[in-house]
C-alpha cells in the first residue's frame, strides 16, 4: 500500500525537479544572468550621472521628468520613467539598473561589487567625440570606469577582477549628439561631404574607446545604433511641413552602416570580443510607418509645435496618456518606448538585434 502511494508522489517531485531543470537550462532561473552591467554613454542611458554637474545645460532633476517612477521622483533619467539600461537590467536578472559612478563617491568598493553589481557612467549630452556637450565626455567615462577597475583589482584579485569582466556586459549608447551638434551647426544643402568626414571621424574615435574598453578587460558589448533622429519632435518642428528630416536620418544611417563595419572588424582583430548591435533606427521607422492609435509625432511633455520648440519643464503642457506617445520630450523617448527597445535588445530578431541577441550575448 505504501509503495504503490509513494510512486505517484516519487513521478511528481521528479517531474518537478526536471521541469525546474529544464528551465534553468533555458536561462529561466532566477538572479543575474551576468556578474555586472558597466553602461556608457549618453542621456539615452544615464541614470543620475549629470545631477551631480553643477554646470552642465543637460540636467533634468525636475519634474515631469521620473513621473512614472516610484514616488514619482525625479532622478535624473531622461524620460517619464525607467530608461532601455533599466529595462535590460531588468531582463538579465537584475533588481534595479547599476547606478549613476557619481553616486558612488562614498560606497565601499565591496558594496559596489556584491551590491550593486556595475556601475553606469553615462551622461546626458555627450558623444562619440569628446568635443560634444559639455558633460562627461566618453573618454573621461572610459577613465573613470578604469579607476573603479584599479580599486576592484586591489580588492579581488587581477585574475578575479579579469574574470569578472570578461563575462560582464558592457553596454554603450552614444553617438545622437554628435549628429545634433553637427546638423545644428551645418544647414547648408551641402551637407555630405562634410558629413562623410564626421562619419569618418566618430567612426575612428569610437574604435578608440572600444579598443580602450577591450584593453581594460571588456569582451561582451551591448552597442545600441543612433536611432531615427531626423524624426523626433524637434526634428519636426524644424520642417516646414511637420516631416521627418530625411538629412539628420540620412546621416544616421550611414553612422550606423560604419559602427557596424567597424564592430565587424573589431570581431575578428580583437581577441574574445563578441556584441550585440541593437537597431533602433530600423525599430522607430517600424513603428512609425505603422503607428496604429500611438502618437509618433508630438512629444508628450514641451512646447511648440510638436512639443519640440521648447525643453520639456515643470510648466509644460504634458499628455494624459503617456504610454500613448512614442516620445516623452523632443528627443527622447518614453518609458514605453525604452521597454519595447528593452525587450528587443535582450531577445528581439536578427533584423533588430544582431548579430546576436543580448540573451544570447551572456550565454557566449
Ligand atoms: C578608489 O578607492 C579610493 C580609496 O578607497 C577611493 O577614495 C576612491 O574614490 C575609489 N575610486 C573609485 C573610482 O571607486
Ligand atoms: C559640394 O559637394 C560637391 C561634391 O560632393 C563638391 O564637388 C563641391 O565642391 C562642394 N561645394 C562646396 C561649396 O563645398
Amino acid at each position: 500500500m505504501a509503495t504503490a502511494m509513494s510512486t505517484p508522489v516519487g513521478l511528481l517531485f521528479w517531474f518537478v525537479l526536471l521541469v525546474a531543470a529544464a528551465a534553468e537550462a533555458a536561462g529561466e532561473a532566477v538572479g543575474p544572468k551576468v556578474p555586472a552591467i558597466y553602461v556608457f554613454g549618453d542621456s539615452t542611458v544615464d541614470v543620475g550621472n549629470n545631477n551631480y554637474l553643477p554646470e552642465t545645460r543637460a540636467k533634468v532633476d525636475f519634474r515631469p521628468y521620473g513621473i512614472d517612477l516610484p514616488h514619482s521622483r525625479p532622478t535624473g533619467r531622461f524620460s517619464n520613467g525607467f530608461n532601455a539600461i533599466d529595462f535590460i537590467s531588468s531582463h538579465l536578472g537584475f533588481k534595479r539598473s547599476p547606478p549613476p559612478f557619481l553616486s558612488l563617491k562614498h560606497k565601499s568598493v565591496r558594496r559596489i561589487l556584491y551590491g550593486f553589481q556595475g556601475v553606469n557612467f553615462a551622461s546626458g549630452g555627450s558623444g562619440i567625440l569628446d568635443s560634444t556637450g559639455d558633460s562627461i565626455s566618453m573618454s573621461t567615462q572610459i577613465k573613470n570606469f578604469n579607476a573603479h577597475r584599479s580599486n576592484m583589482t586591489a580588492r579581488i584579485g587581477k585574475g578575479a577582477a579579469a574574470r569578472l569582466l570578461s563575462r560582464s556586459l558592457f553596454f554603450i549608447s552614444t553617438g545622437s549628439n554628435d549628429l545634433f551638434a553637427f546638423s545644428n551647426k551645418n544647414n547648408s544643402p551641402n551637407v555630405t561631404e562634410k558629413a562623410i568626414q564626421l562619419i569618418a571621424d566618430m567612426a575612428s574615435k569610437y574604435t578608440e574607446h572600444i579598443e580602450a574598453l577591450h584593453g581594460l578587460g571588456a569582451r561582451k558589448f551591448g552597442i545600441s545604433d543612433i536611432s531615427l533622429l531626423g524624426c523626433c519632435p524637434s526634428s519636426r518642428a524644424l520642417h516646414p511641413m511637420g516631416e521627418c528630416i530625411s538629412e539628420l536620418n540620412e546621416v544616421a544611417m550611414r553612422m550606423n552602416k560604419a559602427t557596424e563595419a567597424l564592430l565587424t572588424v573589431l570581431s575578428s582583430r580583437l581577441p574574445g570580443f563578441i556584441y550585440s548591435f541593437g537597431r533602433t533606427f530600423n525599430l522607430l521607422s517600424n513603428i512609425i510607418s505603422n503607428p496604429g492609435h500611438l502618437e509618433v509625432k508630438s512629444a508628450c511633455c514641451g512646447g511648440g509645435s510638436f512639443n519640440g520648440e521648447e525643453n520639456c519643464s515643470p510648466n509644460s503642457k504634458l499628455c494624459g496618456n503617456r504610454n500613448g506617445y512614442l516620445f516623452w520630450d523632443m528627443v527622447h523617448p518614453t518609458q514605453a518606448t525604452s521597454k519595447l527597445a528593452g525587450s528587443i535588445f535582450y531577445n528581439g530578431p536578427a533584423h533588430l538585434v544582431g548579430p546576436l541577441n543580448l540573451k544570447q550575448l551572456v550565454q557566449g
